[in-house]
């Protein structure tokens, strides 16, 4: 059976550095770009974005069932941002505590009482994945997170096959450099944005693409931009301060921004406290969400995501209510699950704390955060657990079994890094993309991939955290 890239291609110093060396330059070649951080604002330094020298093995099987589950994910999310009930039930030990969510929560709360003003939806997301291949034991898929709020990475995967595929046919590995898959998440991410913006019904309307204060990874916006530039859409790119400055809302609660009206409101930026920089950053969402204009996400959507949501989902009984008649669907999203325990107060909550301090390092311990770097791993999770397990401070978090993929060798390439073979985990992640008017889903599809993998020494981190780099899967 064809497996991964051989070490002794991978233990070849001479032709790693001149792979490295093609690598770099094809990376910007192809358009897989970063802007340096010394100029967040300026498109005059740009870099190659990071990547890893070859592509990543991951099991077939794995890799169709990942993309399988995602129409009925999509699904899932757009079932919860509707269910009230459910929201309110998931988060309430939650918002008692988080701060943010319970900030979101109020946008949500004013907006069901205002009743909605558009009944379209658009979704954009990405579930990630981790293999857990403990024991020599066959891969198993589990979910380590759903975005629902500025997934990003979708427009540079769309240029990373091309690069992989070079590298191999420039290391003589023509086979490997043919099983690379196609992959193109700007063109279905910017498909649903059409699709928004088509039922939205106004030819002169644009997309506001609402862009964090530093844009380093701008980029990767722009091939999503690009795409509807080509259908003749118009977008623009504001940051929080800017909407603000200009937005209203006529008698319509049709959105201005700039004096042009908006059809969709594509959030790149708002998934985490410090992009909210200011009371009025909070008011402009809830002027945003408002509006008439299709919000991805909404703010049921964004809730819907919340790392709460997902371990309340993972509780007996929960995934059948949202598929009362379809047991198969129940049984694929779940299968995908990893154990997700609960820290509310009471027995339960008390059993997750002791079977938590008992063996820290088969857990995670999650709070309401999005972005990398937020998590707790091993000792520190006793440190945490210990200072606050009588207190209802502990509702924040969540806690999940840690996923153990097994190591390969790469090569990490960065930006001013050196050259070494590092031990490497991988995480794939699945974009999906759906809308939603009215009762009608008029677009439900899975529209790619993209693999991430970090040095194994690392717990946490993706890729704009300068952690993970962009990788391909290569099917084994
Ligand atoms: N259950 C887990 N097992 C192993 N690693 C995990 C687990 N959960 C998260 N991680 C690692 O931490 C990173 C960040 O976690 P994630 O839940 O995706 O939070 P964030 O919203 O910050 O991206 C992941 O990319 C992964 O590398
Ligand atoms: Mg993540």
């Amino acid at each position: 059976m064809a497996q991964g890239i051989p070490e002794e291609v991978m233990m070849n110093a001479a032709l790693i550095k001149e792979l490295a060396d093609v690598a770099k330059d094809m990376a910007l070649l192809q358009g897989v770009l970063m802007r340096t951080q010394e100029t967040p604002n300026s498109s005059e330094l740009v870099s190659h974005a990071p990547f890893t020298l070859f592509p990543s093995p991951v099991p077939k099987a794995v890799f169709v069932q990942a993309l399988a589950v995602q129409t009925h994910y999509n699904t899932l999310m757009d079932k919860i941002s509707r269910d009230t009930e459910f929201l309110q039930e998931a988060l309430e030990s939650t918002i008692a505590v988080d701060d943010f969510t319970a900030k979101l929560f109020r946008i949500h709360q004013q907006i069901l009482k205002e009743g909605r003003s558009q009944s379209i939806v658009l979704g954009l997301n990405r579930s990630d994945f981790m293999l857990d291949q403990r024991d020599g034991q066959t891969a198993s898929l589990k979910q380590i997170e759903i975005n629902t709020i500025a997934a990003s990475f979708g427009g540079l995967s769309s240029r990373t096959p091309d690069l992989h595929r070079l590298i191999l046919k420039v290391a003589g590995r023509l086979e490997e450099s043919q099983r690379i898959l196609d992959n193109n998440p700007a063109a279905g991410l910017a498909g649903g944005i059409a699709k928004a913006w088509e039922l939205y019904g106004s030819e002169r309307a644009v997309v506001v693409f609402l862009v964090e204060e530093s844009q380093r990874n701008i980029f990767d916006h722009r091939y999503i931009e690009n795409e509807l530039w080509k259908r003749n859409i118009r977008t623009i790119r504001r940051r929080f301060e800017e909407v603000s400055k200009t937005a209203s809302l006529d008698e319509n609660k049709r959105l201005f921004v700039d004096g042009q009206e908006v059809a969709v409101v594509y959030f790149r930026n708002g998934y985490m406290p410090q992009n909210y920089t200011s009371e009025q950053s909070w008011d402009t969402r809830l002027l945003m969400e408002r509006s008439r204009a299709v919000k991805c996400p909404d703010i049921g959507t964004h809730l819907a995501g919340t790392k709460k949501v997902q371990q309340v989902l993972a509780r007996p009984g929960v995934l059948e209510k949202f598929f009362p008649d379809q047991p198969q669907v129940v049984e694929q999203i779940r299968a995908t699950f990893a154990g997700l325990y609960t820290l509310d107060m009471g027995p339960e909550g008390d059993a997750t704390v002791q079977m938590a301090l008992a063996a820290p390092d088969k857990f995670v311990l999650k709070p309401q955060r999005e972005g990398g770097g937020n998590n707790i791993y091993g000792s520190e999770i006793c440190q945490v657990l210990e200072g606050m397990k009588d207190s209802s401070e502990r509702t924040a978090y969540i806690l999940m079994d840690k996923i153990h993929p097994t190591p390969v060798h790469n090569y990490l390439l960065r930006r001013d890094a050196p050259l070494k073979v590092s031990s490497c985990l991988s995480e794939l992640g699945v974009f999906g993309a759906y809308v939603r008017q009215g009762e009608d889903m008029v677009m439900n599809e899975c529209v790619g991939h993209l693999l991430r993998t970090k040095s194994a020494e690392h717990s946490d981190g993706g890729v704009a955290a300068g952690v993970a780099v962009l990788d391909n899967p290569l099917l084994v």
